[in-house]
């Protein structure tokens, strides 16, 4: 199949376009910087020449600088994939999303909800793939609170899931019929995070002030019961967040050489 990935780039992006070519399709990657097929959700720029000849589009883009961004690329954004899509014939638009997103009243995931809305109320066949956080934001999370030595963390179960599991996940949906419903994608465990950030620590050897950060009201209260997870996946990661940590721990050190910590590795402790 030719298949178009919208933000095939990013993090989840550029692993599902991986995952798809090692299976034999045709795949464009599309984004403001691509190499191949620039394209802007936010002005519809080049969207018609990228489509052209397309069986399915994943939409991988993402926009977390502020809740009006997000919604001008995620929610303005797939209306005008959607409506370049149904012109170009595609057959199947699957849409990346988050666990529990709708449960959750608050801007980045309010802006997912609409996204979720505009796909199903549009003119192509859709799946949309629910995904619980990545591995790869928590530790981006963590690793900027640490560079102030805090780690701001509200209390919220998450069930977070390695980004390359995700991405298979993503390609099986693909490579398969619309749905007109949802798959929900989780990580191997259910973690408070708190606890997350204390094994991140721990592991990274990173010296940080665990701060618990309240988070009121009625989102705060949804994270704290566990909305961003889900008991009964239709597909469970199999790598848990240590051991992803751990091996990207040692590919950075690697990679890096010594003294790429600036030397803030500590023994982890003497924090809550
Ligand atoms: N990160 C998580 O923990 C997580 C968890 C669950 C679900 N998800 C969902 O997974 C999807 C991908 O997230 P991600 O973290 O992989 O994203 P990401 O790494 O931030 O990548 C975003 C992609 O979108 C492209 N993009 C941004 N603005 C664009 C625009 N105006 N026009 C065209 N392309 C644009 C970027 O490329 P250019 O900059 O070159 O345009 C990049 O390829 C999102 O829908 C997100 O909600 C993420």
């Amino acid at each position: 199949m030719r298949i178009a990935i919208a933000g095939g780039t990013g993090t989840l992006g550029r692993q599902v376009a991986d995952e798809l070519r090692s299976r034999g399709h045709e795949v464009r990657v599309l984004s403001r910087r691509s190499p191949e097929y620039r394209v802007d959700l936010t002005t519809g720029d080049g969207l018609d020449e990228a489509l052209v000849g397309c069986d399915v589009v994943v939409d991988a883009s993402n926009n977390q600088t502020s809740t009006k961004d997000a919604a001008r690329t995620l929610v303005e954004g797939s209306r005008r994939l959607l409506a370049a899509e149904d012109a170009a014939g595609v057959r199947h638009h699957v849409c990346v999303s988050i666990v529990g997103c709708d449960q959750v009243p608050m801007g980045y995931f309010k802006v997912k909800t609409e996204q979720e809305g505009v796909v199903e109320a549009g003119p192509v066949p859709w799946t949309v793939v629910r995904a619980t956080q990545f591995h790869e934001l928590m530790d981006m999370v963590f690793t900027k609170g640490a560079r102030w030595r805090v780690l701001p963390v509200p209390r919220a179960r998450l069930q977070t899931v390695a980004s390359a599991d995700a991405a298979r996940a993503v390609a099986d949906v693909a490579e398969a019929a619309p749905r007109r419903g949802r798959v929900e994608v989780t990580g191997p465990e259910t973690v408070d995070a708190r606890a997350l950030a204390r094994r991140w620590r721990s592991i990274t050897g990173r010296r940080a002030l665990l701060l618990p950060l309240p988070l009121p009201g009625k989102a705060g209260r949804a994270l704290r019961a566990g909305v961003a997870t889900s008991e009964r996946p239709d597909v469970r990661g199999t790598v848990p967040f240590d051991d992803w940590l751990r091996d990207a721990v040692a590919t950075r050190s690697r990679t890096s050489g010594p003294g790429a910590d600036n030397g803030k590795r500590g023994s982890g402790d003497g924090t809550p």
